[in-house]
């Protein structure tokens, strides 16, 4: 049975957030434009490295319309430092959108924004509720800590469902005249007060109301929890790379799954003996001989680990292949995927 506050954190924590609340330059005129590029710039960076790019930002791209129209090398370099360019290339995508289907004015709903390129569910909440005043919520890293911990919640903070489940109670806490500020005050609280480490309990405006703090003490800092990652799986893959008068040999992988469709060198995902590796080339009708073998190498993909192994080899020949097969005789012709980093310059 899930534990459900008896209170509303609402009046405690405004009342909290008007002394606590810090000055920033999107807070204070918090246009829908000024909102989204700050809340796009804090998703990965804190806020006093933040301060000084979004002041640049704004003087040079003051509106929609010149993020939109605004040369991307320009972009790049009032984002430089920042990091992850993939936002501010969304940023002036969404921009586009805006211009082109919006007349350059913001949508003025949760469900329009969320259809602009690079802004999810936490930034179309912030945008709607911070400028708009739509009691929707936003919940980033910090709003999530704070409500694991104000609900005694172990769910694994990084599942949908514990997401959904805070989504859900933030909701029923939202002030229909204040989510704004409600949210931002969330954020400000798990920012400045309930920290990732040693929390401080002392000057929480929802002390007597957490049910984590009177479950556990101190101990609440244990919240939220973080399941262990998934071990990656590890796959021991052989390859061979084999050598003709008319070049190397590449095949093409199938058109699903790991790196879909692109050259690689003929592998196999299991360990191999040079027999075995052998019969795989007589399959596609070339009869070779084992040179050397390949130093062993390692790959890492999200969710799999290649260890690769294998083998040189050398025909004589080079008959006609099958499809899905060919001698690789121009090697810029082929984009060899960085798996293959450790053998990829032997066939170069
Ligand atoms: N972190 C990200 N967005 C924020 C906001 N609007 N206020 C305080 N901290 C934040």
């Amino acid at each position: 049975m899930m534990k459900e506050l008896q209170y509303p954190i609402a009046a405690p924590l405004l009342a909290w957030f008007q002394n606590a609340r810090r000055s920033l330059p999107f807070r204070d005129d918090p246009t829908p434009y000024h909102v989204w590029v700050s809340e796009i710039m804090l998703q990965q960076t804190r806020m006093t490295a933040v301060l000084p790019y979004y002041r640049r930002f704004m003087e040079e791209l003051p509106d929609v319309r010149a993020l939109a129209e605004c040369d991307p090398e320009r972009l790049n370099k009032l984002w430089e430092g920042l990091g992850y360019y993939s936002r501010a290339r969304n940023l002036q995508k969404a921009a586009q959108v805006i211009c082109r289907d919006y007349g350059g004015e913001m949508p003025r709903t949760y469900k329009e924004l969320l259809k602009l390129p690079g802004i999810g569910a936490y930034t179309a909440g912030a945008i709607a509720s911070i400028s708009m005043g739509v009691p929707v919520p936003a919940v980033d890293g910090n709003v999530l800590r704070v409500f694991a911990r104000l609900y005694d919640d172990e769910g694994d903070i990084l599942s949908p469902e514990t997401k959904e489940r805070c989504s859900a109670r933030v909701m029923t806490h939202i002030p229909p005249d204040a989510a704004g500020d409600f949210n931002q005050a969330l954020m400000e609280l798990g920012a400045m007060v309930c920290t990732p480490r040693s929390p401080d309990c002392g000057h929480c405006p929802l002390r007597d109301l957490c049910l984590g703090r009177e479950a556990r003490g101190e101990g609440v800092e244990a919240l939220p929890v973080k399941a262990p990652k998934k071990e990656r799986t590890k796959k021991t893959v052989t390859v061979l790379l084999l050598h003709s008068p008319k070049g190397w040999l590449v095949t093409r992988r199938p058109d699903k799954g790991l790196l879909a469709g692109l050259w690689q060198p003929l592998t196999v995902e299991r360990a191999c003996s040079e027999e075995e590796m052998l019969r795989e080339a007589e399959a596609l009708g070339i009869r070779a001989e084992i040179t050397a073998p390949l130093p062993a190498a390692k790959h890492i993909f999200t969710h799999v680990e290649w260890h690769l192994c294998g083998f040189t080899a050398e025909t004589g020949t080079a008959p006609d292949l099958p499809e899905g097969a060919a001698w690789m005789d121009d090697p810029e012709a082929y984009s060899i995927p960085s798996a293959f980093a450790a053998y990829r310059d032997r066939m170069l």
